[in-house]
């Protein structure tokens, strides 16, 4: 499955179980990016379109904002969420792109003060090409907000440790924590023509309360492909041991989260 496919087929789960959870990186994000001073905005791997509303509602200096997704499906979902919104800021000039990060010819030189892309570029496997198309299209002085997620964040953590704790391995194709460092992401931002401002370790919540709220992880989400590849029996002793290690994180206090890295910086030439 390419990447648009794998997208498109995860737009609706992506809509109904996960936007809500990665958008309090994305508006810190937008707060230390002050985006809400900026002129004219590009939003890349927009999905469902969840933060680019948000922006069109409460943005009150903005001149244009682009939101682009390489997902078809994903910005079929925006462009509805966006028809049902009340309260836009009808004077920003808005568009929905499909397109992918690598390659954002129908956006102008030099014409963006702000790019924003919460939890996109670790998925690229051409990162410098996802930067260079960046800085084109920011002018000089304009700022770039990425966020990864980092290295064995919580939920995956439980699932990982116990993958190997019953003697199997996951089967990703690509590390999804390979640049969820900060040396790595201030190191990857300077190396290709930024100057960095800021780079912080952030942790979000996950709403999963129950037992019922792991088994459907295990079934439809991010663990789901790595589950399904198990045998019954591992099946059953995987499970029990995650529910026994998630209850122990409850009598704890501690709830399941996501740990990621973000970074702010701006385009020096
Ligand atoms: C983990 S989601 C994050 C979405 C959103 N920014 C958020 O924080 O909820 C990743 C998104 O990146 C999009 N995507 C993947 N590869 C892309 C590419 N090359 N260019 C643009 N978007 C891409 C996917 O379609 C998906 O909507």
């Amino acid at each position: 499955m390419d990447g648009n496919a794998f997208w498109d087929a995860r737009a609706q789960y992506y809509k109904d179980y996960n936007e809500i959870n990665t958008l309090p990186p994305a508006l810190t994000l937008g707060n230390m990016l002050n985006i809400y001073e900026a002129e004219h905005i590009v939003e890349v791997a927009c999905s469902t379109g969840l933060f680019t509303v948000f922006c069109l509602c409460n943005l009150e200096k903005a001149k244009s904002f682009i939101s682009v997704d390489v997902s078809g499906t994903m910005i079929k979902l925006a462009k509805e969420r966006k028809h049902n919104q009340t309260g836009i800021n009808r004077e920003i000039a808005h568009e929905f792109a499909i397109g992918s990060a690598t390659d954002l010819s129908f956006i102008k030189d030099e014409s963006q003060d702000v790019y924003v892309s919460n939890m996109c570029i670790h998925m690229i496997p051409d990162k410098i090409r996802f930067l260079e198309e960046a800085k084109r299209v920011l002018k000089k002085g304009g700022k770039i907000g990425l966020t990864v997620p980092s290295e064995k964040d919580g939920l995956m953590d439980l699932f990982l440790t116990n993958l190997d704790r019953i003697g199997c391995k996951p089967n990703f194709k690509e590390n999804p924590w390979s640049i969820g460092y900060k040396d790595v992401m201030v190191k990857l931002l300077q190396d290709n023509g930024f100057k960095v401002i800021y780079c912080w370790q952030d942790h979000f919540k996950l709403p999963y309360h129950d037992d019922e709220d792991i088994d459907f992880q295990l079934s439809h989400g991010d663990a789901k492909s790595f589950f399904a590849s198990l045998t019954p029996e591992k099946k059953v002793e995987f499970r029990k041991n995650i529910i026994s290690d998630f209850a122990s994180m409850k009598q704890n206090f501690t709830p399941l989260q996501m740990k990621l890295i973000s970074i702010v910086a701006v385009k020096e030439v």
